[in-house]
């Protein structure tokens, strides 16, 4: 762990607010008693097959888990369909004419999808995707903006057993390419464009580059999600619009069984290669874990109107905008853009229009709208909102209590969730009814799931202190594998301290009372506003440049995102370091990878601090990019390349 970490840790500590359930809220929870947490404990497996058994099923199964370290199958010889679980068994009860969508679009058109209507627009895409010639196992990739036809898209092709790969829609076309390629899917999804902040984001110009060197794809499919004016080039016999496609297709599609582990869906995600991984989540297993976890950690009811902001191109998006909450009939509300589009109210205006009761986002976006200030906020009716949620990094005490009073309204319990896209669904939450909250602290794990802090010769701590997190326990919703890459899944995370051991790549501390504090990852991979991106990956993009000899990034705090992303640049002989060059090389990782992966600073330096052995310090570089003190330099093969690039980094600073 950095001293860093620990001294932002000893400052958690000093932070002794608590926060009791409020008593209205505990009377009517669905967990009021915490007991819940010692019978999971007791018998995990029949703890997650009553939730199972709260899905349909068209098989039942023979054996909840079967688990061969680091090999989890879960409920063996089930079947069942994802989409039916999350479409048609509300569509055909008393959910029918229940919206399971409302939609909001960045220029503010709407539209509201009941289960009944989704029910014919799954079934009818469904049919759209056999008539292309996808077939059960295939992968269909999809990058799409924020629109219905992105869930529409995901639950059809789990309606035929076609395996999902979203990307999100701010990746460029060369993180596109990768991968469709990875996954040699063999039809995209896309759009003419989308909106964000006023602007379109034209995602089929992007495609279009990224389609120069996809060979697997055989079919695109377009959705028109703009007013024509995007250029859009279709290329005859490949290119298809979505809604003549539609105008043709049946509504009438049977579901395709699918056993518990088929798989559902891949997701990439950053680790510490320069290559991302495709996570590989299951159908019986996944769809458990998110529709318990939701139903708990949200308190969803069926009159609740529940919005989480996340993108469906990031887990958040799959499990808490499409799978948990459908699973479990709820009305899901989505909008497309910008929360400062057209104004920093947006949120909030939409809170009031639909009358939000429940809303989960990323510290990133409660750190902005603290900035921002409270004249956003007070011009609209929060009162509806009866529980609020954050997700995808430590959020600081300051902005917990900030969202706990300005948008919670001291009413409503704040559920702070640990998770991972490997873990597919929350692990480490409050539950809303019976948890005392203490700001910045995730709580303890879900019930069902054990996690425990090690130190780095692998003992356990018991009682306070701090370490690695890792999970002792197989769960649902886990990820199955990365596409492609057996020998990865297992090096990564099952290789530390034995195969029944996962290592989550996160630091964190427990306090005397059981509460969990995370604190941010413990490798080469950076949470820039909630995003996970790899030092490696930035890195690779950097010295793609021509004029780029050599590369290190390291991420440094950063007051509203978290992290932002330091760069330190050797050029190649004959290159001058500039503003220009600087601008040039983000403009480079922003083009290769994406606007999310864009340095904050490239600091210029003639050396890079290295080890004897040749290995870049990460440690001092961000140390000098937080403009700390620095720590042991004495591994180093010249330390006057780190002195030399402290003083550089403070006098361009001043
Ligand atoms: C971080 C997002 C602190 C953590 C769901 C993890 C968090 C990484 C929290 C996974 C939280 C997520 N508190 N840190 N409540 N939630 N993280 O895969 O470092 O995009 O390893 O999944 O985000 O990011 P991913």
């Amino acid at each position: 762990m950095s001293q860093q970490k620990t001294a932002e840790f000893d400052d958690l500590l000093k932070e002794d607010r608590s926060f009791p359930p409020p008593a209205e809220f505990a009377r009517t929870a669905h967990v009021h008693d915490p007991a819940v947490y010692a019978q999971a404990d007791r018998d995990p497996e029949a703890f997650w097959a009553a939730f199972a058994a709260e899905l349909d099923w068209s098989r039942p199964w023979t054996r909840v888990l079967d688990w061969q370290p680091p090999h989890a199958q879960w409920f063996v010889g089930g079947q069942l369909n994802a989409s039916v679980n999350c479409v048609d068994r509300h569509a055909r009860g008393a959910r029918r004419n229940k919206a399971a969508i409302i939609w909001e679009g960045e220029p503010g058109d709407t539209r509201t999808l009941t289960y009944f209507d989704l029910y014919r627009e799954v079934s009818q895409f469904a049919n759209v995707l056999k008539s292309l010639g996808v077939r059960k196992g295939d992968r269909v990739a999809l990058y799409l903006p924020l629109i219905p036809e992105l869930a529409i898209a995901m639950l059809a092709c789990a309606r035929i057993g076609a395996v999902h790969n979203v990307i999100f829609g701010g990746f460029s076309a060369e993180s596109l390419r990768d991968r469709i390629n990875d996954a040699q899917a063999t039809l995209l999804v896309t759009a003419d464009g989308g909106y964000r902040r006023g602007q379109i984001v034209p995602l089929k110009q992007v495609a279009d580059e990224a389609l120069q060197e996809t060979p697997s794809i055989r079919h695109v499919v377009i959705v028109q999600r703009g007013d024509r004016s995007i250029p859009v080039h279709v290329m005859e016999g490949r290119d298809h619009w979505y809604h003549r496609l539609m105008q043709e297709a049946s509504a009438k599609c049977d579901p395709e069984p699918m056993d518990a582990e088929d798989l559902l869906y891949i997701l990439y995600t950053s680790g510490t290669t320069g290559k991302p991984k495709g996570i590989m989540h299951t159908t019986g297993g996944y769809l458990t874990g998110t529709y318990a976890t939701t139903k708990l950690v949200f308190d969803l009811k069926d009159e609740d109107v529940y919005w989480c902001t996340a993108d469906i191109g990031w887990v958040t998006g799959h499990s808490y905008v499409v799978y948990g909450p459908l699973a479990n009939g709820a009305t899901v509300l989505m909008y497309e853009g910008a929360p400062d589009w057209p104004d920093k109210d947006r949120f909030w205006a939409l809170v009031e229009k639909y009358g939000v009761t429940i809303f989960y986002t990323a510290p990133t976006a409660i750190r902005a709208f603290m900035r921002w200030g409270t004249e956003w906020t007070a011009r609209h009716d929060l009162s509806t909102l009866r529980l609020i949620g954050s997700v995808g990094e430590p959020i600081n005490p300051e902005a917990w209590v900030w969202y706990y009073r300005v948008i919670g309204g001291e009413r409503c319990p704040v559920v702070d969730t640990w998770w991972q896209t490997e873990t597919g669904a929350i692990m480490i939450t409050p539950l809303p009814g019976i948890t005392t909250l203490r700001p910045g602290s995730a709580s303890r794990p879900f019930p069902g799931i054990t996690a425990e802090i090690r130190n780095e010769r692998g003992e356990t701590l018991e009682g306070a202190g701090g370490g690695l997190l890792v999970l002792t326990r197989p769960w649902p919703a886990m990820l199955r594998g990365i596409y492609g890459d057996p020998d990865r899944y297992v090096r990564q995370y099952w290789n530390r301290w034995g195969t029944d051991v996962y290592v989550t790549g996160d630091g964190a501390k427990r306090d005397a009372d059981g509460n969990f504090w995370l604190l941010g990852r413990v490798d080469d991979v950076l949470n820039v506003a909630g995003h996970r991106i790899g030092t490696m990956e930035v890195e690779s993009a950097l010295v793609d440049h021509p004029s780029v000899a050599e590369a290190a990034v390291v991420g440094r705090a950063h007051e509203i995102k978290g992290q932002a992303i330091a760069a330190f640049v050797t050029l190649k002989e004959g290159q001058q370091p500039s503003k220009a060059c600087a601008d040039e090389l983000k403009a480079h990782v922003a083009h290769k990878i994406g606007a999310i992966a864009r340095p904050e600073d490239i600091l210029f330096a003639a050396d890079l601090p290295k080890t004897r052995s040749g290995k870049i310090m990460r440690r001092l570089l961000r140390d000098i990019a937080e403009g700390k003190a620095l720590g042991d330099t004495t591994t180093l093969a010249d330390p006057s390349v780190v002195a030399r690039l402290k003083s550089q980094y403070e006098g361009q600073e001043g």
